[in-house]
């Protein structure tokens, strides 16, 4: 195992990035809020590839929570997560305070269009402006050559996607793929949630939307097929479950050259998301 340099203040980490480039290293970030799984360390390994210095940040951005969401129970094993990382290719975590990311006086928020209109958004209005201003906000500190985000928050993965593009932030972003437990269920912190019953039910949801990105019915019928699938399976509520095309988020249309369909589920206080490519 080897030790990861713990940084927790934007003038260390630039000074630790300055010493990596003066090397000539090439820098890649793997944005986190913790409780890192298997998910997270293969975006850790797959990013390695590409880059000489990782830096993972962990930081539970309270912007992206809602008063009513579960920011002060979102779990947070700081030591458990450094351990994990020991064992990959990162070398530095950047875990900053949120006072440090969000002085006193902080007066600067985010409002993102285009892909990050409805969906997450429905359910979820807060979400991307609190993503959209952090994501900026730790490339703007870090300035990395690379930056990856897994494809399991798919909807997010496109709104940091046009973000990037808009403001001209000058850094590559790519996307790793959804790393599923045995039983199909992708992973995710927020699984530890599940009760044993609830983890029994959401098993089916991966298999649900296998169906959906499958069907060979037009999306609407395809559509609600998963809907009544996922509340016979014994999910509370669906919020989403729908094929769109895959570059915008948009309904299909003529201009549709790839698709993707995307569940959003809720199984009692626990809302899980998935997506895959459809047919
Ligand atoms: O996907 C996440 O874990 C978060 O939304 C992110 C990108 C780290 C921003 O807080």
């Amino acid at each position: 195992m080897k030790d990861i340099t713990l940084l927790r203040h934007v003038d260390d980490l630039r000074a630790h990035i300055k010493a990596q480039r003066a090397n000539g290293h090439r820098i890649g970030l793997v944005p986190t809020m913790g409780a890192l799984h298997e998910g997270h360390l293969s975006l850790v390994n797959e990013i390695g590839q590409k880059v000489d210095t990782v830096i993972v940040s962990i930081f539970v951005n309270p912007t992206q929570f809602a008063a009513h969401e579960d920011l002060d129970t979102y779990p947070r094993h700081e030591a458990a997560d450094l351990e994990k990382l020991s064992t990959t290719r990162a070398s530095v975590v950047y875990a900053p305070s949120a006072s440090d990311m969000y002085p006193s006086g902080f007066a600067t928020s985010m409002a993102v269009a285009g892909p990050a209109l409805g969906l997450e958004t429905d359910e979820r209005p807060h979400f991307f402006g609190g993503v959209g201003i952090v994501v900026t906000k730790l490339l703007l500190q870090v300035l990395p050559d690379v930056a990856i985000f897994g494809e399991k928050d798919y909807q997010q993965l496109l709104v940091i996607r046009r973000i990037v593009r808009d403001l001209n932030i000058p850094v590559e972003i790519i996307g790793g793929p959804i790393i599923r437990e045995a039983d199909g269920l992708a992973m995710s912190s927020r699984n530890a949630y599940l009760t044993r019953d609830q983890r029994a039910i959401a098993a089916h949801l991966n298999h649900i939307l296998e169906q959906l990105a499958g069907s060979p019915h037009p999306p609407e019928e395809a559509s609600a097929h998963a809907r009544a699938a996922l509340l016979e399976a014994g999910f509370s509520t669906v919020d989403y479950a729908c094929i769109r095309d895959a570059d915008t988020l948009d309904a299909l249309g003529p201009e549709t050259t790839s698709r993707r369909a995307l569940i959003a589920a809720r199984l009692g206080d626990v809302r899980l998301i998935d997506n895959m490519a459809a047919r």
